[in-house]
Order: C-alpha cells, then sequence, then structure tokens
C-alpha cells in the first residue's frame, strides 16, 4: 500500500455487522438490501458457509484489533434458526478477538414462530434483541405492508422484555393517514411495555421502493414536527433520553453499536451488500460486498465478496464525520476529530463558525454539541461541512 495523507494517532473502536438478506415479504416502503424468501427454502448453511469465508478473507485488515459489538441486521435476521445463530457466533468468536463484554444485537421481527425462538438466541449469545414493531395499529400495519398484527407485536416486546436484559423497540412515525392522536396511542402503547431503548424513525419514502411507485399521503411537515414534539415529551416523561436523533434509552441502555458509528467509530460488515468503513493510520477505506444474495454467496465463497473497494478523500472526512457525529445530543470531542479523520481542527474552522454564528450549535474548547435549533435543521448543518 502506498502511504495516504492522513495522520491517524489511534485507531478508533472497531465493530462487526453482520447482514442477513432475507424476509418474508418485501414491506413497501424498505430500501434495505432484504429479498424475499420462504424459511424453508433459505440456503442458511450456504450462507453461513459464506459469511465464514467472507469474514476469513477480511481479517487481514483488522488483524489483532478488538471487536467491541456485533450486530446481526437485515432482512429478518430472526428467521435464522437458534443453531444457524449460534454457528455464526462461533465462527466469529473463533476468528476475531471479541470483547468480553461484546454487545451482541439481532434484529427480530414479531412474528410468531420468531417470538418462540428469542430465548433460544439469547442461549445463542445475542445479549441484546431489536424488535421491528412500527406501529400496534392493526390498520397501519396493514398500510405497512406487516406480516404481524398489533397483538402479536405486544407479545413479541413481552417476550423480548423476559428474554434479554436489555432490547429495543423500534417504531416509525408519520405514517399515511396518522393523525397527533394515532401517533399518541402508538407511542403510549409502546411507553406501556417499558422499553430500555426506543428507536423512532419518521417514515421516509425511498426511492426505488413500492411507496415510491404508488406514494401515499403522508402528514404534513408541521404535523410530522408536532409529532415528533409530542414522541420527545412523552419518552423524556417515562425516562427515556433522546440521545440521538432518533433514539431515546434509559440510562446505560444506549446502542453501543450505533453509538460506534455515530462517533465515526470502525466497522467491518460481512454478508450480502455489507458496508465496512476501516481506518489506517493514514488512509480511512470504505467497502461494499456483493448485494444479491446468490452472486454474494458464490462470491465470498470463490474469496471476493467485495464490490466496491475506496479510499475516503481527506476534502470528504469532515462531511462524513459530521453526518454521524451531529447526530448526538452530546456532539462530540474536538480530539475524536482529530483521530478519526487525522486531520486538524483548522480544516473545520470556518464551517464551525458559520455554524455557531447561525445559532446550530455552541461549542468550548472540548467538544462541539448542536443546540435544538441545530437538531431541528440537522441536514442544513451537516451541509456546512460539504467540500
Ligand atoms: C433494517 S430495518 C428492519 C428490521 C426488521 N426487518 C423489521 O422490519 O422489523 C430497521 C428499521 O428501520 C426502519 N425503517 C426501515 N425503512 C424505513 C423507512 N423507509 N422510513 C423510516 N424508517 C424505516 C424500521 O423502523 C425498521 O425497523
Ligand atoms: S421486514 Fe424489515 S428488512 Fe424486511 S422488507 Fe420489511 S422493513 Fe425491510
Amino acid at each position: 500500500m502506498r502511504p495516504g495523507t492522513l495522520q491517524l494517532p489511534a485507531l478508533p473502536p472497531l465493530a462487526l455487522y453482520v447482514h442477513l438478506p432475507w424476509c418474508l415479504k418485501k414491506c413497501p416502503y424498505c430500501d434495505f438490501n432484504s429479498h424475499e424468501m420462504q424459511p424453508s427454502a433459505m440456503p442458511e448453511q450456504r450462507y453461513l458457509d459464506a459469511l465464514r469465508a467472507d469474514l476469513e478473507a477480511a481479517l487481514p485488515l483488522v488483524w489483532g484489533r478488538e471487536v467491541h459489538s456485533i450486530f446481526i441486521g437485515g432482512g429478518t435476521p430472526s428467521l435464522f434458526s437458534p443453531q444457524g445463530i449460534d454457528r455464526l457466533l462461533s465462527d466469529v468468536r473463533a476468528r476475531v478477538k471479541l470483547a468480553a463484554d461484546a454487545e451482541i444485537t439481532l434484529e427480530a421481527n414479531p412474528g410468531t414462530f420468531e417470538k418462540d425462538r428469542f430465548k433460544a438466541f439469547r442461549a445463542a449469545g445475542v445479549t441484546r434483541l431489536s424488535v421491528g414493531v412500527q406501529s400496534f395499529n392493526d390498520g397501519f400495519l396493514r398500510a405497512l405492508g406487516r406480516v404481524h398484527d398489533s397483538r402479536q407485536a405486544i407479545a413479541a416486546v413481552e417476550e423480548a422484555a423476559a428474554s434479554f436484559d436489555t432490547f429495543n423497540l423500534d417504531l416509525m412515525y408519520a405514517l399515511p393517514g396518522q393523525t397527533l392522536e394515532q401517533l399518541e396511542q402508538d407511542v403510549t402503547q409502546a411507553l406501556a411495555l417499558m422499553p430500555p431503548h426506543l428507536s423512532i424513525y419518521h417514515l421516509t419514502i425511498e426511492p426505488n421502493t413500492y411507496f415510491a411507485k404508488f406514494p401515499p399521503v403522508t402528514p404534513p411537515e408541521d404535523l410530522a414536527y408536532a409529532m415528533l414534539d409530542r414522541i420527545t415529551e412523552m419518552t423524556a416523561a417515562t425516562g427515556l433520553e433522546r440521545y440521538e436523533v432518533s433514539a431515546y434509552a434509559k440510562p446505560g441502555h444506549r446502542c453501543w453499536h450505533n453509538w460506534n458509528y455515530w462517533q465515526f467509530g470502525d466497522y467491518l460488515g460481512i454478508g450480502a451488500g455489507a458496508h465496512s468503513k476501516i481506518s489506517f493510520p493514514h488512509r480511512v477505506v470504505r467497502q461494499v460486498r456483493k448485494r444479491e444474495p446468490k452472486l454474494y454467496m458464490d462470491n465470498a465463497l470463490a474469496g471476493h465478496a467485495i464490490a466496491q473497494d475506496d479510499e475516503v478523500a481527506r476534502s470528504d472526512l469532515p462531511f462524513e464525520f459530521m453526518l454521524n457525529a451531529l447526530r448526538l445530543r452530546e456532539g462530540f470531542a474536538l480530539q475524536d476529530f482529530r483521530d478519526r479523520t487525522g486531520l486538524p481542527l483548522s480544516a473545520i474552522e470556518k464551517p464551525l463558525q458559520e455554524a455557531q454564528a447561525k445559532g446550530l450549535i455552541e461549542r468550548d474548547l472540548v467538544r462541539v454539541r448542536p443546540t435544538e435549533r441545530g437538531f431541528d435543521f440537522l441536514s442544513d448543518l451537516q451541509g456546512l461541512f460539504l467540500s
């Protein structure tokens, strides 16, 4: 490797992301790399073989580094058998140094047969479940193309609480035709289940989805803002802190894996379409794996799972860092900017001054934090750091 132009004084913490790409049914709003598949037809063993080969081929990039968290995402990872997840985690443990207190999250959908596996996922080593509920209203669940109803969602969250010390519940808001009262009902039901961590996303109409082709009528912007205000009030009243734009947690229950993304930490992503960001002393590299599951398996098993491998341009690093760090209520330490981009603070002094003059950030000699206004106009704030 020729020397890069950056000077990273230390490498950031490292996380592992594992992508499992299949779902029972494709939701009309979803642009994740997920593909419809009947569980009986799922090539579980072959995919696990491919993941192992993928990880082995990637090891030289992260040699000797400790892995602090694993996130098994999708798709619907809970379609995999507990034995399959157990094998995956054994394969990982045998190849990388996993921190003793590593957080291991698995994304689960609230289908009935999946709920009955939650305890077995725990026994396989998963420490945290992330349950994708989206809404507790059967009408909205149907409109969102979900395969579960609200009764199943409640049962799944109760089972997650019984099986795990910590778990996350995903909701979406600003749903087609949703009123403020209906949003309040969803949040009230979610809070009644006392989740230690809640993620609430504004429904976005993503390109190349069914909803992009046949757009539903979603609430106007001012109503969506009013919904967000209600969410923030209602969650705060039950002791959940909004620590990131879409994430709310009880003390001690923040998601370490996502926290690491937002702090511009490193992650190795294995599996179909998975993204990686890996730092070296003089460069930061991004990789993407082959996206289509069959193509991914064939290529990973032959030792070349990677579709794209690029060095992040020096001029792109400030914006990439801010895209993540400014999502956090606590913002970032100036030292972390230096450590993780390898750039001097002078590289961001001008946009920082502009952001401060516009009331979008506050800062002292150590940290930079988005203000309330900065949180409300986040993309404008992040845009100031574009090269
Ligand atoms: C990787 S996805 C899927 C997890 C799981 N398969 C599920 O659907 O429950 C993680 C979360 O992203 C959110 N999400 C997905 N598509 C979205 C969209 N278009 N707009 C807003 N949130 C979205 C959902 O809350 C979802 O639970
Ligand atoms: S179940 Fe989750 S990953 Fe699968 S299509 Fe629906 S939102 Fe996407």
